[in-house]
């Protein structure tokens, strides 16, 4: 019984391995070839030879299309229309994709949408995410093996682009400039690219005020798929769907979207803020704060309440800005830069009915007020900070028992992006 407990993230990272996932790019779509045709939709099952099954389409599990980019304005924020390579993602890189049927999905429609499983997608899924105190010592000490591991292994699937769009074939127009990746370094990657200050040119200094997965509604369906995309990741890889991420209890973002219009409370968000700064660690860095692995269960919290927030108001998408918001924002987006593309408004949908998964916590059944789950949220994330302490040591004096896990999991500079000049340094982005 003990032995097969649930499992946590621990083991969604460790068992990441073999078959297909989601995000940017898919190691067969970084030929020239490729890049130069703006196709990306790799074969299935090529029986009869290369280009014959894209997309899988020989057994009908999907076809290679355009891409759907929204086109619709955003805020005025954003005043370098035409600078940066996220702008109408992906289609800087690529206007052709699979597009996968009924409940298949992935970069070649081989695996299945969320909360199906099985040769044909038909079998539904529900996976139950659990504390992290809920967990024996046995299976936290499982989980921080897990994060080294990960730490070490080369990402099956993705391969991460190492240049802007402009130069991605090379200097002879020949040599696509990709790099592998180990796999916990690309869920940091995925992080880093969206938040990234865009490049304005030599010499110039590169405009931060512009951040994809942050600082708008989207941070909630954003966050929601980086976390889901390993979850998937791992399921898929061991055939093993007795997994799920953890959580950890803390209310520290509902406030987000707490006002209807999409805008937050800027003193909330300084809390939010304050409680990363409080870890000190990669964590109170913008664009690095996946590194440390509170960032999965801080996330994870958060997406448990939105999805509380989802099902208890039969949340309408029509609260999320069609238009106008920042760029990256608007309800249609696709969201920067998971591959295959995948809107905002396909993860603003309850989890349990949509994506296969339910949280183990308990929510009070009365209904509360925005009010009063703000000053709730408050109350909570201030506990949180002590409670994130404590667990962060735990953390830290377990990493520290093993030999490499000592290093940090990403350098504070990512040496392998280059655009002129840019540096990472001093960012002033919003925290996670
Ligand atoms: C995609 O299509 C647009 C509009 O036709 C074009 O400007 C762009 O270069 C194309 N991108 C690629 C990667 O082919
Ligand atoms: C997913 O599979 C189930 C079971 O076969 C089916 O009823 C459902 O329609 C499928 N969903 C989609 C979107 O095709
Ligand atoms: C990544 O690693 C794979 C397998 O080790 C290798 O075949 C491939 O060439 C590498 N790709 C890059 C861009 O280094
Ligand atoms: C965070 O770290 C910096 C330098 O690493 C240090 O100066 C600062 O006092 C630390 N803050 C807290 C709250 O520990």
């Amino acid at each position: 019984m003990k032995a097969h407990r649930p499992l946590s993230l621990g083991y969604f990272l460790a068992l990441l391995c073999s078959q297909p996932a989601w995000a940017q790019f898919p190691r067969e779509c970084t030929t020239t070839e490729a890049l130069r045709n703006g196709v990306c939709c790799p074969d299935l099952l090529p029986i009869s030879g290369p280009g014959t099954d894209l997309c899988g389409a020989s057994s009908g599990r999907g076809r290679c299309e355009a891409v759907t980019a929204d086109s619709r304005p955003h805020s005025r924020q954003y005043p370098h229309d035409g600078r940066d390579d996220r702008e109408g993602w992906p289609t800087r890189f690529f206007n052709r994709t699979c597009r996968c049927n009924g409940n298949f999905s992935g970069h070649n429609c081989g695996t299945c949408r969320p909360g199906w499983r099985g040769a044909a997608c038909d079998e539904r899924v529900l996976t139950v995410r659990r504390n992290l105190l809920d967990l024996s010592a046995e299976e936290r000490n499982y989980f921080v093996q897990a994060l080294d591991m990960a730490k070490r292994t080369t990402h099956p699937q993705f391969v991460i682009a190492t240049r802007r769009s402009e130069e991605i074939l090379g200097p002879d127009g020949n040599t696509p400039q990709f790099e592998n990746i180990s796999i916990y370094n690309y869920f940091v990657w995925i992080h880093y690219y969206s938040v990234k200050k865009t490049f304005l040119g030599a010499g110039q200094e590169s405009f931060g005020e512009v951040d994809f997965s942050h600082e708008g509604p989207a941070f909630l369906t954003w966050h929601r798929y980086h976390l889901l995309q390993l979850e998937r990741d791992m399921q898929v890889c061991r055939k093993h769907f007795n997994v799920q991420i953890l959580y950890r209890h803390c209310a520290l973002f509902v406030n987000r979207y707490s006002d209807p219009t999409g805008r937050y409370d800027p003193a909330v968000r300084s809390l939010h803020n304050l409680a990363h700064l409080f870890l000190n660690g990669t964590g109170g860095q913008t664009h690095l704060s996946p590194n440390d692995p509170i960032f999965i269960l801080l996330h994870t919290f958060t997406d448990a309440v939105f999805d509380e927030w989802l099902r208890r108001y039969n949340a309408d998408i029509s609260t999320f800005p069609l238009e106008n918001a920042p760029i990256g924002h608007n309800r249609q987006y696709n969201m920067v830069p998971f591959w295959p593309p995948i809107t905002n408004t396909e993860m603003f949908v309850t989890a349990p009915d949509n994506l296969g998964y339910t949280y183990e916590v308990q929510w009070s059944s009365r209904n509360f007020s925005i009010s009063e789950i703000i000053t709730i949220a408050v109350v909570a994330a201030l506990l949180l900070v002590a409670v994130i302490f404590v667990g962060a040591s735990c953390l830290i004096r377990a990493r520290n028992k093993l030999d490499e896990a000592n290093q940090p999991l990403l350098g504070d500079q990512y040496e392998h992006y280059t655009e002129e000049y840019e540096t990472l340094k001093n960012s002033n982005q919003s925290m996670v």
